[in-house]
C-alpha cells in the first residue's frame, strides 16, 4: 500500500512550504517555498545560527542587506536538498513599488548568482498587487521567474497569467480562515471549501485558454484541501501537513484535469478594472492587505533579531 503523498507525487509536483533546511532535506521535494514568517521561524532555531551570524557579517551593518543574505543564505542551503526552484520573497515594504521590486529581486538573484546559483533554480515572490504583477511582467523578460504569492482574487490571477509569470500561489488556508470567521463556524466542508473552489476555477480557466503560468496551490490548513486539488501543477506543503500525508495510506484519486473545463469567459484587465474587480471581493481586498502587514512584521521581528546579534557581536569585540 502506498502512502497519500507518495500517490499524490504522480498527480502534482509536491513542494515543501518552509524555511527550516533539515525539513526540505527530510521530505526531498521538487521545489521549495520560503516567505518572510517561515524563515523568521527558522532563523530563531539555534542550529541555524551559524548562517544568521553569516549573512550579519556579509551585511556589514545595513539591515536591507543583511536580510538579503539572511534570505539567500537559506535558499542556497535549502536548494542543496531539492533538484528544482527556490522561492525566496521580496521585501513586503516593496509590495506597492514597481521599481522597487525590480531592483530587489535584481539584488537576491545577483547574490545567488555570485554563489553558483544560476537565476533558473529560483523564483522571485512578489505579492500579487498591481504593482507587483508589473514588476514579474517585466523581470520575466529578463529571465528571472516570478512566484505572485498572496493571491485571494480571481482579478488576481487573470492579471498574473495575461503578464506571463512563471507561476502563482493562490492560498487555499486563509481564504477558509476568513470565511469560517465570516460565518462563525469551526469548520467548511471540503465540499464547499472556498479555498478549494478559488483554485480550482483558477486552474480551470488557466488550462481552458492555454496558460502557461503554473498553478501551485498554497496555504493549507488540512490534508483534506491537498486532496481535494491533486493534479494542480504543483502544490506547497508545510512539514507538519507532509508528516500526515506520508503516516497516511491511501490511493489519491486526481481531481484536478486539464481537459475538465472552465471558465468560458476570457477576462482581459486594465489596471482600473483589474483594481475594481478585485476590490469587489471583501475577502481578497482584505487578506492581501493583512498578508502583507503580516509578512512586514515578521521581517521587522527577524531585522530585531539581527539587530540583537550585532550588538551582541560588538560586546564581544
Ligand atoms: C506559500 O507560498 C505561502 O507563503 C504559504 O503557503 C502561506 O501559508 P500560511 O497561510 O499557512 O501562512
Amino acid at each position: 500500500m502506498t502512502s497519500e503523498l507518495e500517490s499524490l507525487r504522480r498527480h502534482s509536483v509536491v513542494v515543501a512550504d518552509t524555511g527550516d533546511i533539515d525539513a526540505a532535506a527530510r521530505w526531498k521535494p521538487q521545489d521549495a517555498t520560503t516567505n518572510p514568517s517561515l524563515l523568521l521561524a527558522a532563523a530563531g532555531q539555534a542550529r541555524y545560527r551559524p548562517l544568521v551570524e553569516d549573512a550579519v557579517a556579509r551585511g556589514r551593518g545595513d539591515p536591507e542587506a543583511t536580510q538579503e543574505h539572511l534570505f539567500v543564505a537559506f535558499g542556497r542551503e535549502i536548494l542543496k536538498h531539492v533538484p528544482g526552484r527556490v522561492s525566496t520573497e521580496v521585501d513586503a515594504r516593496l509590495s506597492f513599488d514597481t521599481e522597487g521590486s525590480i531592483a530587489k529581486a535584481g539584488r537576491l538573484v545577483a547574490l545567488y548568482e555570485a554563489a553558483g546559483v544560476p537565476r533558473s533554480r529560483v523564483l522571485i515572490k512578489l505579492a500579487s498587487t498591481w504593482e507587483g504583477i508589473r514588476a514579474a511582467e517585466r523581470l520575466e523578460r529578463e529571465g528571472i521567474h516570478c512566484n505572485l504569492t498572496l493571491l485571494f482574487s480571481f482579478a488576481q490571477a487573470a492579471a498574473c497569467a495575461d503578464a506571463g509569470v512563471t507561476l502563482i500561489s493562490p492560498f487555499v488556508g486563509r481564504i477558509y480562515d476568513w470565511h469560517k470567521a465570516a460565518r462563525k463556524v469551526d469548520d467548511i466542508p471540503l465540499a464547499e471549501d472556498p479555498g478549494v473552489a478559488s483554485v480550482t476555477r483558477i486552474y480551470g480557466y488557466y488550462k481552458a485558454f492555454g496558460y502557461r503560468t503554473q498553478v501551485m496551490g498554497a496555504s493549507f490548513r488540512k490534508t483534506g484541501q491537498i486532496l481535494e486539488l491533486a493534479g494542480c501543477d504543483l502544490l506547497t506543503i508545510a512539514p507538519d501537513l507532509l508528516e500526515k500525508l506520508a503516516a497516511t495510506e491511501g490511493e489519491v484519486p486526481r481531481k484536478l484535469s486539464p481537459g475538465a473545463g472552465g471558465e468560458l469567459e476570457r477576462v482581459r484587465l486594465d489596471e482600473k478594472a483589474f483594481r475594481w474587480m478585485h476590490n469587489e471581493d471583501q475577502m481578497a481586498v482584505e487578506k492581501l492587505s493583512e498578508g502583507i502587514r503580516r509578512f512586514h512584521a515578521d521581517a521587522q521581528k527577524l531585522e530585531h533579531l539581527v539587530a540583537q546579534l550585532v550588538s551582541a557581536r560588538r560586546a564581544a569585540a
